[in-house]
């Protein structure tokens, strides 16, 4: 493991000089090459891409369809087909559900959620089992986060036609065995969804190793800029899936009063494209790439085990999910004994410190597990041990701070 600073290359650490930022799960900075990809594309390839016949068109088209290889080999998918760009992870779970789930899911079908989703990985899959009269079913972990391929087989039916799961929950940060839950899957004709959006920027996938069938993730998780997300999806499935909304770019031939659509992937991908997003998206994969993420995963891990371990020490803290620290991956959810967690967020920000607090679009979640809300800390490669003292220090003062004597 290197020692270089990574926070060097990301402008926000220079412009605010001791900024402690633990708040990566809900979105991360931008390395420096990725602000300067952004601002060359806007300042020498910017055209409406896709259409144009001139010059410049020609190199936003080339831009955009560069990124979307660059994904395509960064999650190990078969085929540039299989990569859709969208806004964000919301956006491609969504789009799942209108198309896959309006065409495949029908009244008495099933389908199955697990209990720690983010509301982007619950709200369709509810809206979608409304709208069709289908049976929404949840599978639940344990109070440690873990979810059981027992579990999984017992939920199972043959109307099962759906399942939905984060590969890294947002409170947890436990790795769930994806793959072997899409085996499990598979075997039934169940679909497997996969929310990566806490799992691609922090550790290696391969869609086809995983076996899923979709999996949808966010740009801006990933060092990349907002407004920018993918859609994985097996050609297969993908083919045979509608179109989720409709205009221009996405057609092939259109009349008065037909249309017939263009071929995949851009048949999901209706109205002008976000070019300058994608060129950003791949700038922080190659980045990604040129750290490594050995490097990357045994940097967040050892500075979680770091605040674990300082946290497991103050007995009016109490952590979320594993009592393991190698099951948290660079996120911890926690409580603090008699203090609101927007309290909690206050007295940290006012070191200069940012955390989250709230429901963490979980509330399902923190019902089953009879907690209000929660304080977060999560973690990218580019914090550091400082990061970690500053963040103990801290959480050891909150209770004193809010009128406790210890
Ligand atoms: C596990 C998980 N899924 C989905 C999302 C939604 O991501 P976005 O808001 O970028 O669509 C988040 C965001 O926090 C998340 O943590």
């Amino acid at each position: 493991m290197s020692e270089r600073n990574f926070k060097d290359d990301l402008p926000v650490f220079q412009v605010y000089g001791n900024l402690d930022y633990l708040d990566n799960a809900a979105t991360t900075q931008k390395p420096r090459c990725v602000i300067e990809a952004v601002e060359k594309y806007y300042r020498e390839e910017n055209a409406n891409p896709l259409r144009g016949l001139y010059g410049l068109s020609v190199k936003a088209t080339e831009a955009y369809e560069n990124a979307r290889e660059a994904v395509r080999r960064f999650i190990g998918a078969k085929s540039v087909r299989e990569i859709v760009f969208t806004r964000n992870a919301t956006e491609s779970l969504n789009l799942i559900a209108y198309s896959w789930g309006r065409a495949n899911i029908h009244r008495g079908d099933e389908l199955l959620v697990a209990i720690s989703e983010h509301h982007s990985d619950l709200l369709p899959w509810q809206t979608l089992a409304r709208e069709t009269g289908a049976e929404l079913r949840f599978l639940e972990c344990d109070k440690q986060g873990e979810y059981t391929a027992e579990a999984l087989k017992a939920a199972l039916t043959p109307r099962t036609k759906l399942f939905a799961i984060a590969q890294v929950s947002n409170i947890f940060g436990r790795i769930n065995p994806i793959k072997e839950f899409a085996e499990i899957c598979r075997a039934n004709g169940t679909v497997t969804v996969c929310d990566g959006a806490q799992s691609v920027p922090h550790t290696p996938v391969d869609v086809r190793d995983l076996g899923v069938d979709l999996l949808a993730f966010s740009g801006h998780k990933l060092y990349a800029p907002m407004g920018i997300g993918v859609l994985y999806g097996r050609e297969e499935l993908l083919e045979k899936m509608p179109p989720f909304l409709f205009g221009g770019e996405m057609i092939e031939y259109v009349t008065r009063e037909s249309a017939s659509f263009a071929e995949l992937p851009h048949k999901f991908e209706a109205g002008t494209v976000n070019v300058g997003g994608a060129v950003g998206l791949r700038a922080a994969i190659d980045y990604i790439n040129s750290i490594g993420f050995d490097e990357i995963t045994a940097r967040e891990d050892r500075l979680t085990a770091l605040a674990f371990e300082e946290m497991s020490r103050l007995p009016y803290v109490h952590i979320i999910g594993s009592e393991k620290a190698n099951e948290h991956h660079g996120i911890i959810s926690f409580t603090v004994e008699g203090v609101h967690p927007h309290d909690v967020a206050a007295v940290f920000d006012a070191d200069g410190i940012a955390i989250r607090a709230g429901h963490h679009c979980a509330q399902p979640l923190h019902q089953f597990l009879g907690v209000q809300s929660s304080a977060r800390m999560s973690l990218a490669f580019y914090n550091d041990e400082s990061d970690i003292e500053r963040f103990t220090e801290t959480l050891k003062t909150v209770r004193r701070r809010m009128g406790y004597d210890g």
